[in-house]
């Protein structure tokens, strides 16, 4: 954290300006994406587009777009990317809010879809978003190693071993033993690096595959994309005790009251915090080596980490 603060470029940059920019690229991306489906029923088109183009931060967009930058392209190199993630997100968001499994009636200041369309076609708009990931991958990016490259990571942030297998530890869970501190906290980075993590990473991984990133240099951004992907778990779950249902636009306090496995419940705020700034001196050894270039993404994961929503 001390590097990211103490960097002057960090300083000068216009966060919410830029994030601003890269939400309204990928909002008319996907709207035309969406509009461009043939054959997609009424109520399907509105459950998915009450969803993916609601208000949220695209913060996954955000990231593939600024490390693209990073490693050295340009950020509309990551729009295809940026959509996809966008996708998986927000299908990861109606399916976590299902009485099955969150039971959440308020996300991004609004009823859940599930409130608005029923349970039904809640669950089959996250199928559909789902799929219509891969599918705007396999339509927009034109070669096709750089389109196998960026499915397979999309998959798999996604998939069993990803977001999917991270929920299904976080919702069933076995209580754990008073006491078993130790292992209760590798299952939690186990829980949160997949369920959130995985996704997260997953956008700055994307990004740069978009941009031609070579081998060596995915390997300084997975570091980075982890340690992002942690804090940015830990800040929601820092959030969901400290800020208001109002402030985040989803119920807060929830965690606690279902007896979630988190940060806060586990080590207590203060320790907690000690963990998020472990993960953010880890982003800025990375960020201070991709140099000058990646000052937007910098400021981006040093706001992330101060965020208020
Ligand atoms: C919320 O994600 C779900 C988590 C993985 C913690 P965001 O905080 O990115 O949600 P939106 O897209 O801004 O609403
Ligand atoms: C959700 O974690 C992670 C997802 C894959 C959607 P949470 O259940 O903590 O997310 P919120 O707090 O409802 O946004
Ligand atoms: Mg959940
Ligand atoms: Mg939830
Ligand atoms: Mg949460």
């Amino acid at each position: 954290m001390a590097t990211i603060l103490a960097d002057e470029r960090v300083k000068s940059v216009d966060v919410a300006g830029l994030i601003k920019a890269a939400a309204a690229k990928t909002d008319q991306y996907l709207r035309e994406f969406v509009q461009s489906r043939a054959g997609c029923p009424q109520v399907l088109r509105d459950s998915i587009e009450y969803s993916l183009l609601g208000p949220g931060k695209r913060i996954r967009p955000v990231l593939a777009m600024l490390t693209a930058q990073a490693v050295g392209g340009s950020s509309a190199d990551a729009l295809p990317a940026a959509g996809a993630l966008e996708l998986i997100h927000c299908f990861s968001l109606v399916h976590d809010d299902l009485p099955a499994m969150d039971n959440d009636d308020l996300r991004r200041g609004r009823p859940t879809n599930h409130k608005v369309y029923g349970d039904a076609v809640a669950i089959l708009a996250g199928d559909a978003m789902n799929t219509m990931a891969f599918e705007l991958l396999a339509e927009k990016v034109a070669d096709p190693r750089r389109c196998s490259l960026l499915v397979l990571e999309l998959a798999g942030a996604t998939g069993s071993g990803g977001m999917i297998g991270g929920q299904i530890l976080d919702t069933c869970h076995p209580t754990d033993k008073p006491g078993d501190h130790a292992t209760s906290l590798e299952k939690l980075q186990r829980i949160h690096r997949m369920k959130t993590g995985a996704l997260i990473n997953a956008a700055c991984r994307m990004g740069a595959i978009s941009a031609g990133a070579d081998a060596a240099m995915l390997v300084d951004i997975d570091t980075l994309g982890h340690a992002i992907g942690l804090a940015f778990q830990i800040v929601d779950d820092l959030l969901d005790v400290t800020s208001s249902d109002q402030q985040m636009g989803k119920r807060t306090g929830k965690d606690a009251a279902i007896g979630k496995l988190t940060y806060p419940s586990l080590l207590g705020l203060d320790e907690t915090r000690r963990h998020l700034a472990r993960q953010q001196e880890i982003a800025a050894g990375i960020l201070h080596k991709l140099g000058e270039r990646a000052a937007d993404l910098a400021a981006v994961v040093h706001m992330l980490a101060n965020r208020e929503h």
